[in-house]
C-alpha cells in the first residue's frame, strides 16, 4: 500500500509524464509543419518515451493496490520561434521534470516508503539521460542553424532515431 498523499503524488506524476509526451506530440507537428521531418521524427519518439513513463506510473500505482486517476492533461504550446527555441524548451522543460522527480523521491523518504522510493530511482537514473540527451541535440542544433545546410544535415541525423521499448522492467 502506498498513502493517501503518495496515491495522489503518483497520479500527479503520471499527468505530468502524459502532459510530456503531448509536449513533444505538438513539437512534432511543428516540425512536420516546417518540413523537417526528420526533427519531427526526432520528437515522437520522444513523444512514445514520456507516454511509456507515464505507463509506468500507471502499473506501479496498480501494482501497489491503489487507485489511478486521470485528470484533464493540459494543452501544450503549438508554436516556436526556431529549431534552436523547441530545443531550448526541450531542455528546461527536463529540468523541471527531473525537480517533479526528486520532490517525489523527497516524499517518498519523508514517509519511509521505501517501495516506492526504489521505483522512482530508475526515472532519477532516466533523468540523468533526458537531460543529457535534450542538452546534446540543443548544441547540434545550435551549431547546424549557424552553417547553409546544417539543419539539413541534423533533419537526416534525427530522422535516424528509433523507439525502443523498455523490456527491463514495466
Ligand atoms: Fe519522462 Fe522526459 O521525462
Amino acid at each position: 500500500m502506498v498513502s493517501a498523499k503518495m496515491e495522489q503524488a503518483l497520479n500527479k506524476q503520471l499527468n505530468a509524464e502524459m502532459y510530456s509526451g503531448y509536449l513533444y506530440l505538438a513539437m512534432s507537428a511543428y516540425f512536420e509543419d516546417t518540413d523537417l521531418s526528420g526533427f519531427a521524427n526526432w520528437m515522437r519518439v520522444q513523444a512514445q518515451e514520456e507516454l511509456s513513463h507515464g505507463m509506468k506510473f500507471y502499473d506501479y500505482i496498480v501494482q501497489r493496490g491503489a487507485r489511478v486517476s486521470l485528470s484533464e492533461i493540459e494543452k501544450p504550446q503549438s508554436q516556436w520561434d526556431s529549431p534552436v527555441d523547441v530545443f531550448e524548451h526541450v531542455l528546461s522543460h527536463e529540468k523541471v521534470v527531473s525537480g517533479l522527480i526528486n520532490d517525489l523521491v523527497d516524499l517518498a523518504i519523508e514517509e519511509k516508503d521505501h517501495s516506492t522510493n526504489n521505483f522512482l530511482q530508475w526515472f532519477v537514473a532516466e533523468q540523468v539521460e533526458e537531460e543529457e540527451s535534450a542538452s546534446d541535440a540543443l548544441s547540434k542544433v545550435k551549431l547546424a542553424s549557424k552553417a547553409s545546410n546544417g539543419l539539413f544535415l541534423v533533419d537526416s541525423d534525427f530522422g535516424s532515431r528509433v523507439y525502443t521499448p523498455d523490456t527491463a522492467d514495466k
